[in-house]
């Protein structure tokens, strides 16, 4: 009996104890290959603190499908430990009652004097943050390929509506795509929110798309900008429909098409593909909307979690997306620039730098506005509401005064 109980004790002194290696399991929608990347950064940090990193991609830009496997898991009660959503989809989670406190890390950390009001207005819910934003997008941008332009005589960027219409046309006709599109309906709503801020500028986006005013909606401007939507289509190939964003990309970058109008998650694919702007490609914002900047701002919801070790390696995640040596090194790849305002943009290339600055001087001049694409103008209802109407649109389901009048009865829903 002594022999056995001497015998389990050395046995206990000598096993290793159980200590399960912390982890964070994280749902998001960045599957192309500059998305991934970017990523990439989030993933290597954490392993490198010995926190496991848990995939659940779920393939779709703009995250349509991301969202329907998040309600799939919360409805079940065993939600990720931090999912990537987008403006008011973080509100609508909120009030369900279903994400963490991050109060005390932010408390710590300061994050209420660096992160932009425009931002806070979504990581937060009822005053305590709710989410940690990892970015900041703007969807009104063009993305052109220098050789292309070159051969088609299109010597300098445009500057209005008409002006872009014009060199697309001109690139038409010298036989390339004039611009690459990918018929899904978030990239038709993310061509929709340039054409918006070039017809009727910041007063209309705000009147019409965000405070939902039926005057503003039912006007002669959106009637323009249902024509306007019509122009482009004209100029978009006939193999449109159903593409990926990151294939119309690569249309760009290969040289097949000139014009690619697209968020700045655009230039993750160049970069990938080991473009250089300026050289090889460039970035402007969409013809008439200099000066205004319509954005959306991924973030990470952290959810509720019963685990406390679970909760331990979420916290380092969270500090992590807001470290200003993250912050810089994950948007240099992703195309995005940083969700705090004392990030430096050193490590950046142009099209970064003029990202943080035109980011700077539109927050400055009330000319900031939250994309109506990406969940950051209206909530998720009417997103989908007006996603439905501008398609099926830009498809020739609907003619431009149809349209109007379907806008206007989507935003009273
Ligand atoms: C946006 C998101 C970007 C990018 C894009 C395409 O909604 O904010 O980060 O991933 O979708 O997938």
């Amino acid at each position: 009996m002594k022999k056995l109980i001497i015998g389990l004790a050395v046995s206990a002194a000598f096993s290793i104890p159980a200590v399960a290696q912390e982890s964070v399991e994280v749902l998001h929608w960045w599957t192309s290959g500059g998305e991934a990347a970017a990523l990439n950064v989030l993933k290597t940090n954490l392993e490198k603190q010995g926190v496991k990193w848990n995939d659940m991609p779920v393939a779709g830009g703009g995250g349509e499908a991301a969202m329907t496997a998040v309600r799939a898991r919360v409805t079940s009660g065993n939600p990720p430990t931090a999912v990537q959503l987008l403006g008011f989809d973080i509100q609508d989670w909120a009030k369900q009652g279903v994400l963490a406190d991050l109060t005390p890390l932010a408390t710590k950390e300061g994050w209420d004097k660096v992160v932009p009001a425009a931002l806070q207005r979504f990581s937060k819910y009822q005053g305590k943050w709710v989410a940690v934003p990892v970015n900041v997008h703007s969807t009104n941008w063009v993305w052109a390929n220098r050789d292309v332009l070159a051969k088609s005589g299109v010597t300098s960027d445009p500057k209005t509506f008409d002006e872009f219409i014009a060199d697309a046309e001109k690139v038409q006709k010298a036989g390339y795509i004039a611009i690459a599109h990918g018929g899904q309906p978030w990239q038709e709503a993310t061509i929709f929110d340039s054409i918006v801020l070039t017809t009727g500028g910041v007063d209309y986006y705000r009147k019409a798309f965000v405070e939902l005013d039926p005057k503003a909606l039912n006007s002669a401007t959106t009637l323009k900008v249902f024509q306007r939507m019509s122009q482009i289509r004209k100029l978009v190939d006939k193999d449109f429909s159903g593409r990926d964003w990151n294939v119309a990309s690569g249309m760009v970058i290969s040289g097949k098409a000139g014009f690619q109008i697209m968020g700045d998650w655009a230039k993750g694919e160049f970069l990938h593909a080991h473009k250089v702007p300026g050289k090889d490609f460039d970035c402007f914002r969409f013809p008439g909307t200099q000066g205004m900047v319509s954005f959306n701002s991924d973030q990470f919801a952290m959810f509720k979690l019963a685990d406390p070790q679970k909760t331990a390696a979420q916290m380092k995640m969270a500090a992590d997306v807001m470290a200003p040596s993250f912050q810089s090194s994950f948007n240099v790849v992703k195309g995005s620039v940083p969700a705090r305002t004392d990030v430096p943009d050193t490590a950046f290339d142009a099209c970064g730098k003029k990202g943080i600055a035109d980011l700077a001087e539109a927050n400055r001049n009330n000319t900031l506005v939250g994309s109506i694409a990406h969940g950051h103008a209206v909530p998720a209802a009417i997103k989908n509401a007006f996603y439905d109407v501008i398609t099926r649109h830009f498809n020739g389901q609907i003619d431009d005064k149809k349209a109007v009048a379907e806008m206007v009865s989507a935003a009273q829903n």
